[in-house]
């Protein structure tokens, strides 16, 4: 469980809780056990979308189920999200009944949200669906990432500081603008940032067939024949996990030659993984195959011939202009203030980054 907690990541949910309840008076100490909550579902959100993407690698090491398997990661996902429930009740003691039940009730939404949100993207991955605008898209987001990335910890800061809900209304605004322009500078990153920095796989997003909207745009702009060809080319799984000791370059008989004369499988087990690799090979010529690098390439390529990355930065970069002008009106903020500095920082961040 201390696995992807301990990678160095942004911890920017809990950071953005503290500063929003402490830039509107409250306490540190009645704040830490709600942002440490964010932190544990992110942690656990990470964990199973990891697998439910059959992504590679997060905060720059091989993902949790590629590390333990699957069955492990998923349930250290769910040990998170169950560790996730005593420090809510440590709240009636610390801030009171009535805002602990209200931060209970904040975060109980920002799951339903969060899957709802998760539900919609992998329903387009799973049906195909690219026929999208770019509302669809905003939708999506707006759920998968805005509410338990900016919605949730804000509003939670701002409950725990003594706002009432029906106060916060502005501030769901402002923190769903942060959390569209941070997803949308996220697709960017995950074509053009630095691998070294970016902590993931660069091209992830093409690999895993992602609705961002950069390739919902260059899909609007392709030809019909090139639309087409890019439709059936993310219809198709990426090729299985690549194993890390270099056996990929191996042809497949020659593998289990290998493992079979190293004793490291049985006679009728090499016998039993041939037969099944050889059906699993016919039954991805029949489909046309996994994904490739030209494929990837391809898409890479209408991106880049359609301005879809330069879209994409326009769309981020209003959303943002939009937050930085709401910001001061959005909650009773006690002023001057570092954390409230800070909040006004992140906004700069948020498109600056490039991790
Ligand atoms: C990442 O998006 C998406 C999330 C972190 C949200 C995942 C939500 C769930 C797994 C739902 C879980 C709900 C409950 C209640 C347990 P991405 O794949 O675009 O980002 P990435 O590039 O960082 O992987
Ligand atoms: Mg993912």
């Amino acid at each position: 469980m201390l696995d992807y907690p301990l990678r160095e990541g942004k911890a920017l949910r809990p950071a953005l809780c503290i500063a929003t309840c402490r830039a509107l008076g409250g306490q540190l100490e009645s704040v830490t056990r709600s942002a440490a909550v964010l932190e544990l579902y992110h942690n656990a959100f990470l964990i199973h979308d990891d697998v439910e993407d059959g992504s590679e690698k997060r905060r720059d090491r091989p993902t949790l189920h590629r590390q333990q398997g699957k069955a492990v990661a998923i349930n250290v996902g769910d040990a998170m999200l169950a560790l996730a429930l005593e420090p809510l009740l440590d709240n009636m003691r610390l801030v009171g009944i009535g805002p602990a039940l209200r931060v209970l009730q904040l975060v109980s939404r920002m799951a339903r949200e969060s899957a709802e949100g998760q539900a919609l993207e992998l329903g387009w991955i799973q049906d195909g669906v690219w026929q999208l605008r770019d509302r669809d898209y905003l939708k999506m987001v707006y759920q998968k990432t805005a509410w338990y990335t900016f919605v949730a910890p804000m509003a939670v800061g701002a409950l725990v500081a003594g706002v009432r809900t029906e106060d916060t209304h502005r501030l769901w605004r402002l923190a769903t603008l942060l959390g569209i322009a941070f997803q949308i500078q996220d697709d960017i990153l995950n074509i053009e940032g630095d691998e070294a920095n970016y902590g993931k796989e660069i091209l992830g997003d093409l690999w895993e067939g992602k609705h961002t909207l950069i390739l919902l745009h260059a899909l609007r702009h392709a030809t019909a024949a090139e639309r087409a060809h890019a439709e059936a080319v993310l219809r198709k799984p990426r090729p299985p996990e690549r194993p890390a000791v270099g056996d990929a370059e191996l042809p497949t008989d020659e593998l289990v030659a290998q493992l079979l004369q190293a004793g490291e499988i049985s006679k009728s087990a090499a016998a039993r993984l041939r037969w099944h690799l050889a059906g699993s090979a016919a039954n991805a010529s029949a489909t046309g195959g996994f994904k490739t690098e030209l494929d990837i390439g391809f898409l890479k390529d209408l991106v880049s011939r359609a301005g879809s990355i330069e879209y994409a930065r326009a769309v981020a970069r209003r959303h943002a202009s939009k937050a930085r002008a709401s910001l001061a009106r959005a909650l009773p903020w006690k002023r001057p203030s570092q954390h409230y500095d800070f909040i006004g920082h992140l906004i700069d961040y948020i498109l600056d980054r490039d991790r």
